[in-house]
């Protein structure tokens, strides 16, 4: 799909017209203004829609009024959303091009608009043999080119992200993602199995014992001259989880290809970083592997040693993510950066807390935190923040050593928040579980089911805000 900004739209020689209408409000297009609003009383709520033949009397053949709702409510996240719905309507009527007048809205729509356009636009087909050809070709807008230009590239990258999180876990392997993160053009390093052993990674390398995947360790840099900050973020990659052998049960297990979902974000960030050459140092960083149950796996009452000394009883193999995180912090506070940002399908309490439209954000510097928040309310993602409280410690006491990995079943989000800032030193740090958020096991609002690239938009914008 392209975006393409042009100054008058209803000239445009398009399969569709979209015009938009506020609540009790009217359009520009008087046919659509005498049948659908006065004959049809249509009223123009958000997310309603009202389709009109032409009858070849225009440049358009249909008109798509476009309800968006009370004018006083109507805000960029609601554009988004709103475009979204009318170009699947322009996907379910195969329109190739799909114009779009939008009148009367009393902010910079571009970005919003273009973000909404690209998230709809998806589908992930590449296992069909019959490929569907309902996509939208061309979009026509009146908008701020530019901005519609990065609203393009974000979107790349969430595209990106989704791909890969869709992608089986038989060929998302670890070692795909490290092959995939060397084609980025970024100064990129990957450490096998010895490797990490050398730098003593015993808790990423416990989960990965299981497996027959080799886990990789993929650290990827874009570096600047004189950068503002210095920024790592951390994704988990577990590129399938099992549970290991605390197996999970069926249900549970049939998502479990997007236990990697937030490495995807990563690479997806990484993917595109070059093209915005922000003046911020950007470190993205992976710790991947499967979660199997295999001959050699790590059982419950395993005692590892992580990267900083600290050891670890192992309560649950299923509770590996953070085992995996615990090394890639470790491994991250090491770099002398200013922020350590970790994102993570890390735990169902985190999707029973806050349901699948918001990542739990937890951290040790409130202002990152609040940024972070901000900057995903700016951009369409929710981020809610949960306690960090020294007492969600108490049940990951273990009698033989520093700590167990897992603990109570109440308030597991934040108690995995806990285990994870034993890792953390000397930094800023903000740990996102984006559990609920990251695949979707129905619709919702701009996206299909399965992966979201979850994180994407967010931290992109944080990054280039700096
Ligand atoms: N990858 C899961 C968390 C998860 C659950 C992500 C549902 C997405 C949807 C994680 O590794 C896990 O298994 N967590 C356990 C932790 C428990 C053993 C303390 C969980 O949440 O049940
Ligand atoms: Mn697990
Ligand atoms: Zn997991």
């Amino acid at each position: 799909m392209e975006i393409k900004v042009v100054q008058d739209t209803k000239s445009i020689e398009s399969d569709i017209l979209v015009a938009s209408m506020f609540e009790n409000e009217k359009t520009v297009i008087e046919l659509a203004n005498k049948y659908a609003v006065e004959q049809d009383n249509f009223k123009g709520k958000f997310g309603e829609t009202y389709l009109l033949p032409t009858y070849g009397k225009e440049v358009y053949k249909k008109v798509l009024i476009l309800g968006l709702g009370k004018k006083e409510e109507f805000n960029p996240n609601k554009m988004r959303e709103a475009v979204a719905k009318a170009i699947k309507k322009a996907m379910q009527m195969e329109a190739k091009k799909v114009a779009f007048s939008l009148d009367g809205i009393e902010f910079d729509y571009s970005e919003q608009f273009a973000m909404g356009a690209f998230i709809a636009d998806y589908s992930f087909d590449k296992y069909k043999s019959e490929k569907k050809d309902n996509k939208v070709q061309e979009v026509y807008v009146q908008a701020n080119a530019d901005t519609v230009k990065k609203a393009e590239k974000i979107a790349a990258a969430m595209t990106f992200a989704r791909n890969l999180a869709n992608e089986p876990a038989q060929f998302a392997t670890p070692t795909e993602l490290a092959n995939i993160a060397c084609d980025f053009g970024l100064d990129t390093v990957v450490y096998g199995k010895e490797e990490c052993e050398k730098m003593g990674m015993g808790a990423f390398l416990a989960v990965a014992k299981g497996s027959s995947q080799e886990p990789k360790f993929i650290h990827m840099k874009y570096q600047v001259d004189n950068p503002k900050k210095r920024i790592a973020i951390i994704g988990k990659g577990i590129t399938f989880d099992s549970g290991g052998l605390d197996i999970k049960p069926p249900s549970s297990m049939l998502t479990m290809k997007d236990d990697m979902s937030a490495a995807a974000c990563v690479l997806g960030i990484m993917s595109i970083i070059r093209e915005f050459h922000p003046q911020v140092e950007v470190h993205g960083i992976i710790a991947a592997c499967e979660n199997m149950p295999g001959c050699s796996a790590y059982k419950p009452g395993d005692i590892l040693t992580a990267k900083n000394g600290k050891t670890i009883e192992v309560d649950n193999t299923d509770a590996e993510g953070r085992l995996t995180l615990a090394d890639a912090l470790c491994y991250a506070c090491e770099l002398g950066v200013d922020e350590v940002i970790d994102l993570a399908t890390l735990t169902g309490a985190c999707m029973v807390a806050l349901g699948t439209n918001a990542a739990g954000i937890m951290g040790n510097d409130e202002t990152l935190v609040q940024n972070l928040i901000s900057t995903a309310q700016r951009n369409g993602e929710r981020f809610w923040e949960l306690p960090l409280w020294e007492e969600y410690f108490d049940s990951l006491k273990s009698d033989i050593a520093d700590m167990k990995n897992t603990g109570s079943r109440w308030g597991g989000a934040s108690t995995a928040g806990v285990f994870l800032q034993k890792f953390v030193k000397d930094v800023k740090w903000a740990h996102i579980d984006i559990a609920g958020v990251a695949f979707l096991e129905k619709p919702q609002k701009e996206f299909i089911k399965g992966a979201t690239g979850a994180g994407v938009r967010t931290l992109l914008n944080y990054i280039l805000e700096q």
